[in-house]
């Protein structure tokens, strides 16, 4: 069976790739991925290489951006694809401030792009990630899948929801299989330098301030990417099992955790203190976010596992021995 992997190369693309080639003997993927510069090259290149060496032959990764069709369409021609996994995006809230255009290209395009040759070559499912940020200023202790999410309050939660929609008309127009998947704070080993694990970690070792948003007041459902990727996988091999050809899951750990307690605990790992600066809240940025994650565990048996302190303690020996320190 042939998969295709948009974001390959990506954090949560890589550990995807990695643990369904480990699973499923008799699947092959073709991954994509356009290795653009919005964090370090070098650590994408690095998860690249690692699943060509564990996998060998049953990995191919092209260079290709979904904003361009036509290079993306020779993949579609090339190889029949049963299901697409498309975790290509411009991921990010603050960056979506400063380069708003570049959200449009592959969140809006891109997805675009993926979903009509989905059609046109015959894919039986296309699977997507979504995210929390589609939530917005909601103000509710658990963020449910059936909330009313049409009030976006920056540009990449509108290109997520936007995604949502458009799978939402291709599934009614063409009946094309979708799943959107809902992912809350993923962090973990080989995680992403722009994220506030990275960020927090590497200003403790360096002596560096850290800015805390919202005076400290931020709440975040800290999702370990283990059971991220468990999740992701629950609904690849159990959807065929569901009526509905047209679903959307939160898949978080369903607590929230106060962003000033996690630093705490890496201070405490680390055994190094923190330099604390509190700051006002940034634009764009959500209070709070706790998924409920009851239809995922309803439909698929779904059970996080990973507390933040065994997912931080996890996250850190991977950053030492990778960074060297
Ligand atoms: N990490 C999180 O906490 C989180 C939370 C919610 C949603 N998501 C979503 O999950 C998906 C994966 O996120 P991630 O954390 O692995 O991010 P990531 O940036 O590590 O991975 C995305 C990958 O897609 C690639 N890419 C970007 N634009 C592309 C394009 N036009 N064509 C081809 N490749 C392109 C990037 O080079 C990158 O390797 C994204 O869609 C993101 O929006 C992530």
């Amino acid at each position: 069976m042939n998969i295709l992997v948009t974001g390959c190369a990506g954090f949560i693309g890589f550990h995807f790739c990695n643990n369904l080639l480990k699973k499923f003997k008799s699947i092959k993927i073709i991954g994509i991925d356009n290795f653009n510069n919005y964090y370090s090259i070098n650590l994408k290149k690095d998860r690249a290489i690692l699943l060509k060496k564990r996998f060998k032959n049953r990995i191919k990764i092209k260079k290709i951006d979904i904003s361009y069709k036509k290079n993306l369409e020779h993949i579609f021609k090339n190889n029949k694809i049963n299901t697409i996994f498309n975790f290509a995006a411009q991921a990010g809230v603050r960056y979506s401030l400063k380069y708003p255009s570049k959200y449009i290209k592959s969140n809006v395009v891109g997805f675009h792009n993926i979903i009509d040759l989905a059609v046109k070559y015959n894919v039986k499912k296309l699977i997507y990630a979504s995210s929390s940020s589609v939530y917005g200023g909601i103000k509710k202790k658990k963020l449910k899948e059936n909330l009313n999410i049409n009030d976006p309050i920056q540009l990449y939660a509108a290109t997520k929801i936007s995604n949502e929609m458009i799978a939402n008309a291709y599934n009614k127009l063409h009946k094309l299989k979708v799943v959107g998947l809902r992912f809350f704070t993923v962090y973990g080993p080989w995680g992403r330098p722009d994220m506030a694990p990275m960020i927090f970690t590497k200003s403790i070792l360096k002596n560096k301030a850290i800015e805390i948003f919202n005076n400290g007041k931020n709440y975040r459902d800290f999702t370990f990417i283990d059971d991220i990727i468990d999740g992701v996988i629950k609904v690849f091999e159990n959807n065929k099992r569901k009526k509905s050809n047209n679903s959307i899951y939160n898949i978080g750990f369903g607590q929230s955790i106060n962003v000033t307690k996690f630093i705490n605990e890496l201070e405490n790992q680390l055994n190094k203190k923190a330099i604390k600066k509190f700051v006002p809240a940034q634009a764009g940025d959500m209070t709070r976010t706790a998924s409920d994650i009851s239809k995922l565990r309803k439909d698929f048996n779904y059970k996080p596992k990973t507390n933040f302190k065994i997912g931080i303690s996890k996250f850190l020996s991977w950053y030492k021995n990778y960074y060297n320190y």
